[in-house]
């Protein structure tokens, strides 16, 4: 009964110069460990869900990647768009595509490019929370502690009383999605608030009751086509409804609206590895709190950077302090550790196609 759907039709634009429009970070083996992240995720999952009941919805660009990096998957397991349109629409691709198989399939849906540390326990909040959700009107996120104002998260407030006394599972009061600075302080300081994993549990029904309930429309185009799901004539099908949807992530389209949802508060490792910022963290610092990647980097007087350079090129630095140093074939990256949201605007104005 349990159906798993990755999203990984990102281009994640915050871990460039390495993440590119050709090959997003979910792609990347950015640990270094041998595997690339939407590897991991597959491994991770497997086990609560059997090999035919996932799908990966990304974008057509990416298919061949995604065989290739999964191969346990058929193509017809990979969901393609023709266009980004946040995440909002591509679960609404794979709910209909569940629907066609089992209207009572209770569904994970997680990012392809999360980095998870303890996944035993991961795997024990994953099967108390899939029992929690089935057969319920029901949403459910991962919650984790936070540990800095960050402003690239959701902040979900939980309400006073646990479901049941010895459960960390709470119902949301307030779910805010990547709110500025001074509120996102307000927030962490509270201690009240935790961050929206990205990571959610749900049954079939439950989802595909808020999206009827938010975002009406989305579901009325698929509506509109679900009986060419399954069938050849899918894929034009798509092509031709997806320009249609509205571009808007799940968390602003149904999370911030809905007022079922519960968070699970919970803890195992875990990091989106969303930006420079966040891979610092996980990364090992020599005695200047410096995190280096690469062979070829020689640091003098620097302190708090991370500097990934895995090239021939020789990467000299001195007298740096909290910067981010990238350097690809293409691109050299000198940015303010603390700006790097920033780094977003920057793939904008370059417009990078490669
Ligand atoms: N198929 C598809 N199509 N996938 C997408 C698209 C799309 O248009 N856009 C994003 N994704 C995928 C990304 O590849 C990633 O795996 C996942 O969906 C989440 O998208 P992000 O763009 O990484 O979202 P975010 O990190 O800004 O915010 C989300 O995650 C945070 C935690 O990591 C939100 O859920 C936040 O509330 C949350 O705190
Ligand atoms: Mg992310």
């Amino acid at each position: 009964n349990n159906y798993c759907v990755i999203m990984a039709g990102g281009v994640g634009s915050r871990f460039w110069p390495l993440s590119k429009n050709l090959r997003p970070k979910q792609f990347l083996d950015i640990l270094g460990t041998g595997k690339t992240l939407i590897r991991h995720t597959f491994e991770r999952f497997a086990s609560v869900c059997p090999v035919e009941n996932f799908f990966v919805v990304t974008n057509a660009i990416y298919k061949d990647l995604v065989l290739e990096q999964i191969p346990e998957l058929k193509a017809d397991q990979v969901l393609l768009e023709p266009l980004r349109r946040n995440t909002a629409p591509c679960i609404a691709y794979a709910n209909y595509k569940i629907l066609k198989r089992n209207p009572n399939a209770s569904v994970v849906v997680t990012p392809a490019d999360h980095l998870i540390l303890n996944e035993v326990k991961f795997l024990e909040v994953l099967k108390e929370g899939i029992d929690f959700v089935k057969e319920e009107d029901k949403l459910m996120t991962l919650g984790m502690q936070p540990t800095r104002p960050e402003t690239g998260y959701g902040y979900i407030q939980v309400g006073k009383k646990s479901v049941d006394q010895s459960s960390d599972i709470y119902p949301v009061k307030t779910f805010t999605e990547k709110p500025h600075l001074d509120l996102a302080k307000i927030f962490y300081e509270s201690g009240e608030f935790f961050w929206n994993s990205g990571i959610f549990l749900w049954s079939l029904q439950a989802i595909q009751n808020s999206f009827n309930k938010f975002l009406p429309d989305v579901n009325a185009l698929f509506e509109s086509i679900f009986e060419d799901i399954d069938t050849e004539k899918e894929q034009a099908a798509i092509d031709k409804i997806y320009p249609e949807c509205q571009n808007i992530s799940i968390d602003y389209g149904i999370l911030e609206k809905s007022d079922n949802v519960y968070v699970y508060c919970t803890e195992f490792g875990w990091s989106d590895l969303g930006t420079w910022g966040s891979m610092y963290e996980h990364s090992s610092k020599d005695d200047n709190q410096n995190a280096v990647q690469g062979e070829n980097v020689m640091l003098y007087e620097s302190k708090d950077c991370l500097v990934n350079a895995p090239n021939e090129k020789l990467v000299v630095v001195q007298g740096l302090k909290d910067f981010i140093v990238v350097d690809t074939d293409k691109t050299l990256l000198i940015c303010r550790k603390r700006d790097e949201q920033e780094i977003r605007k920057f793939v904008n104005d370059v417009k990078i196609t490669k």
